[in-house]
């Protein structure tokens, strides 16, 4: 298995460059299977993901075509279902969007129930009942997911979605776009990607207002065409690497950022003694004093991110004073604390919420990652521990952060990558269509 090694102690400096958004790509990818046409697609990110999602078009018939790293065309002018998707569709969350885009599409899905990281029961419930509001016939079980539109074609309709969940506002809103007629989601999640999505849609000939509030309202049309669009930057990469000069201490500018997207994780960074510059498209952030422990409770967007609860933990970890976690998102999103207490942290879990009392120092230590952001978690931790930390299970972080290992090390940290020799090893990881 391939890992990273992490010589920690290190401050960080410099610039680094923030990708496009994994959450808007997971999304943005599945749903241009819908356009009849060619889609130009700027700044995806290049993760494991959006691999194994561009793959799962080309199986389906796509033609796709790299114009750069990170600029792409897809053209689904000829698409059709297949078999040959299940493989990759179950060892991804995102998959699940194809439902509402095949639903779109075809007038029928086919696809397998979804992977991605394990936080405890991860429903899908509010999906099912966005597809069957808007008319498709569902079929699930022994872990594959049928589904056809009655009458061969969605049917605008209200939904109140009964928990505000990000993947069921995407695949619903996916779903609508094709429907006949109107179709007003309410509760809806408000994330940015949501936003991004919308607007990528629009941009194909979509119809659909209200994205970024609670309600959304989507008129359906009869074909989308192709485009071009750029997706917005990561809030989650830049996070992370906020994250990861206040635990380490130093002074980064992350550019190719939207600063108000960070404002839920720039502010509780402030709370802790982090100093944060913003400017149009860049914030500079600054760590010299120690850290100061606070409070946090995950909540959907504008809230605290769930996914920057386990990189933001871990340096309260070395925060002064006793700071109170409390997860409100999922259930069991703290697996990853008995890996940081190898490395010295001091914290009590007790169902949602998390105890920490901060400690001195971390100490190097063999570790897994859990998950991806657990797994970026453990690198935060790497880098401010004294001694080496060794990070297995390296492949859920690959998922979500491109590079990872070589924007971290033009920032002076010492972390390398080491390959396994048996490439049998990386089996089920697709490669770059
Ligand atoms: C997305 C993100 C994930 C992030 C999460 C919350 C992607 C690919 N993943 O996941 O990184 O942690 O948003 O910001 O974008 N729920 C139900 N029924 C459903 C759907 C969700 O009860 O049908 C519950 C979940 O169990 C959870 C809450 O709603 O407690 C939020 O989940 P949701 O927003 O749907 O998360 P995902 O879209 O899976």
């Amino acid at each position: 298995m391939d890992k990273y090694v992490v010589k920690g102690g290190k401050q960080l400096f410099g610039q680094v460059d923030i990708s496009g958004a994994k959450n808007a790509a997971v999304a943005i990818i599945p749903a241009a299977l819908m356009v009849e046409g060619v889609c130009r697609i700027e700044n995806i990110p290049q993760i494991s993901d959006t691999k194994k999602l561009l793959e799962m078009l080309a199986l389906m018939g796509a033609k796709i075509r790299f114009v750069n790293k990170t600029t792409l065309d897809i053209d689904c002018s000829n698409v059709h279902l297949s078999d040959d998707i299940y493989d990759l569709t179950r060892q991804i969350r995102a998959s699940y969007y194809l439902i509402g885009s095949m639903l779109g599409r075809f007038g029928k899905a086919s696809t397998t129930m979804p992977g991605g990281c394990n936080f405890g029961v991860r429903p899908i419930d509010q999906h099912i009942k966005g597809m069957k509001a808007l008319g498709a016939v569902m079929d699930i079980s022994r872990g594959f997911i049928k589904a056809e539109a009655k009458g061969g074609r969605l049917k605008g309709t209200r939904i109140y979605l009964d928990k505000v969940s990000v993947g069921a506002t995407i695949n619903v809103m996916i779903a609508a776009t094709m429907a006949s007629g109107i179709t007003v989601i309410e509760n809806v999640a408000r994330e940015p990607h949501i936003v991004d999505l919308a607007n990528f849609l629009n941009s194909m000939g979509a119809d659909i207002r209200g994205a970024g509030t609670d309600v959304i309202k989507v008129r359906g049309v009869d074909k989308l065409h192709g485009g071009s669009y750029c997706l917005i930057p990561d809030q989650i990469e830049a996070g992370t690497y906020m994250a990861a000069v206040a635990g380490t201490g130093g002074e980064v500018t992350l550019t190719n950022v939207i600063p108000k997207h960070l404002d839920c994780i720039s502010a509780k960074l402030i709370e802790m003694g982090v100093e944060i510059e913003e400017g149009e498209d860049f914030v500079t952030v600054r760590r010299t004093g120690e850290l100061t422990h606070t409070n946090i409770k995950t909540l959907p967007y504008p809230g605290f991110p769930t996914d920057m609860q386990p990189q933001v933990s871990t340096v309260l970890a070395l925060a002064n004073g006793t700071s109170v976690v409390t997860e409100g998102v999922w259930d069991n999103r703290y697996k990853y604390v008995n890996e940081l207490r190898k490395m010295g942290a001091e914290i009590q879990v007790d169902g949602k919420t998390a105890v920490i009392q901060g400690v001195k120092k971390l100490y190097g230590a063999p570790v897994a990652a859990c998950d991806l952001r657990a797994g970026a978690a453990m690198v935060i931790a790497g880098l401010c521990a004294e001694g080496t930390t060794t990070i297995e299970d390296i492949v859920y972080i690959e998922r979500g952060y491109q590079d990872f290992v070589g924007k971290l090390r033009k920032l002076g940290a010492d972390i390398v990558k080491i390959s396994d020799p048996d490439p049998k090893s990386d089996e089920g990881i697709a490669e770059a269509v």
